[in-house]
């Protein structure tokens, strides 16, 4: 069957409805502190890199002044470790005084004032990951409200210092005390990545109607072993967790680490291709003030950003494991478009990846190609049989148009001479047998 008329056919079975709050109808798409400051409270010996407002400003002030918001960075999301250890007089939440002069409230304003949104983190536990106070299912409502007063805009629950008991009645209930303060408040759940990520434990068509996204498996660390990791999992059960994602509802393979120490361009922009893929949230965990041009240039590329945003909301799949250690990936997108990625696991030298789009399920046609990472295009027919070349540990991506009439689209082709520079340039990069 054509991947086309099997997506659609799943999509037809899956009646999954999405929390009706309104929210993220496309992947969010920001900042969040966790994978690169950690629970670093040293404000005295490392003020720059610590848990405080003026990290969280610094972000805002880049986001807001460095081109991220315009392309749909908004999110600016403290996690762990922003808390005082005591709750107030009456109960509540607040924010570490020291660190946090002004209390969340300053910081939502101080993000609202730059078009910008804020986002905090609770667990629903005894105590946070880090060791600051829960939120048990006693303090459910009141929690929520304090997030809604301090007009926050997304919370991401985490889920240390629970059991399987606890969760499955907070999870639901914060969803619905979130509701209940008429505030829209974008929700992020932890819940299956502590249930192991798969039904029948993970109840997926459950955590689309109460949460926004869920994290499904473990944190991210800085390093490719990691990144691999990730995508080995969500691939592997790219099955149900296709089934549970679109528009309101998004797994989360967990932030991109892009900017940071443990990933090389090419490992960059794979990240960048396979979380288009997957339909992921895009939450950066970088530090914005110092990120170099080139993996800037990645997190901006403007075509991955509308891969991963595509209005459907279809999950991507992996659709080719080949002997060779090259990976194919393919996401239907609107407008009968689609994305392809080759990627390649090997450790030796750029691979002559041979292929056609016959080969990759595509009907009879003519495509346009866009290659996302290079900003070529060219026009390629599905019995063609074409070469790419794909680096060590790296990705090449394509946009693929819609398939056009032959006849139409050769008539344009042989007018426009723009293209045919273009389509001349791809061959004489190395991809030698594509033509009309
Ligand atoms: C609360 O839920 C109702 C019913 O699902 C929905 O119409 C409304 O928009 C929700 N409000 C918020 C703030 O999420
Ligand atoms: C789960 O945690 C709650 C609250 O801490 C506790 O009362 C309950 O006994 C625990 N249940 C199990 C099965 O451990």
């Amino acid at each position: 069957m054509h991947w086309t008329a099997l997506v659609l056919a799943l999509g037809l079975l899956a009646v999954t409805v999405a929390l009706d709050n309104g929210l993220m109808r496309t992947p969010p798409m920001g900042w969040l502190a966790w994978e690169r400051f950690r629970c670093n409270v040293d404000c005295e010996h490392d003020p720059r890199n610590c848990i405080r407002q003026q990290l969280f400003t610094d972000m805002a002030d880049r986001l807001s002044e460095d081109g991220w918001r315009e392309l749909g960075y908004v999110y600016v999301n403290i996690d762990d470790c922003w808390s005082s250890m005591q709750r107030d007089q009456r109960g509540r939440l607040q924010a570490d005084s020291k660190r946090f002069p002004g209390g969340i409230r300053r910081l939502s304003r101080y993000m609202h004032d730059r078009g910008l949104k804020l986002g905090i983190y609770g667990d629903m536990g005894t105590h946070t990951c880090g060791g600051y106070p829960g939120t048990p299912l006693d303090k459910i409502e009141v929690d929520a409200q304090t997030f809604a007063e301090w007009e926050v805009d997304m919370l991401k629950l985490d889920g240390c210092y629970s059991n399987a008991t606890v969760q499955a009645q907070g999870y639901p209930r914060m969803s619905k005390a979130l509701n209940a303060t008429g505030r829209p408040i974008g929700y992020s759940c932890s819940w299956p990545a502590y249930q192991g990520g798969l039904p029948p434990k993970v109840d997926y068509s459950l955590l689309a109607k109460i949460c926004n996204l869920w994290r499904n498996y473990g944190d991210i660390q800085d390093s490719w072993t990691s990144v691999l990791n990730i995508v080995d999992w969500f691939f592997d059960n790219q099955e149900v967790l296709i089934a549970a994602a679109g528009p309101g509802r998004w797994n989360d393979p967990d932030m991109l680490i892009i900017g940071d120490f443990g990933l090389s361009m090419e490992q960059s922009r794979s990240q960048m291709a396979l979380w288009a893929i997957m339909a992921a949230p895009l939450f950066m965990s970088n530090d914005l003030r110092t990120i170099s041009s080139g993996a800037r240039s990645i997190l901006q590329n403007k075509m991955a950003i509308r891969i991963n945003q595509d209005p459907l909301g279809l999950q991507g799949r992996r659709i080719l494991k080949e002997k060779s250690n090259i990976e194919v990936f393919w996401r239907p997108l609107s407008n009968d478009a689609s994305a392809l990625v080759f990627f390649s696991r090997r450790d030796d030298m750029p691979y002559r990846y041979q292929t056609s789009l016959s080969k990759l399920n595509y009907t009879t046609g003519i495509y346009k190609i866009y290659d996302v990472f290079s900003g070529r295009t060219m026009i390629l027919k599905d019995l063609v049989s074409f070469v790419v070349s794909v680096n060590p540990s790296g990705v090449v991506m394509w946009y693929v148009s819609a398939p056009a009439k032959p006849r139409t689209l050769s008539r344009q082709f042989s007018r426009d001479d723009r293209l045919g520079g273009f389509f001349r340039g791809y061959l004489a990069n190395g991809i030698p047998q594509v033509f009309l």
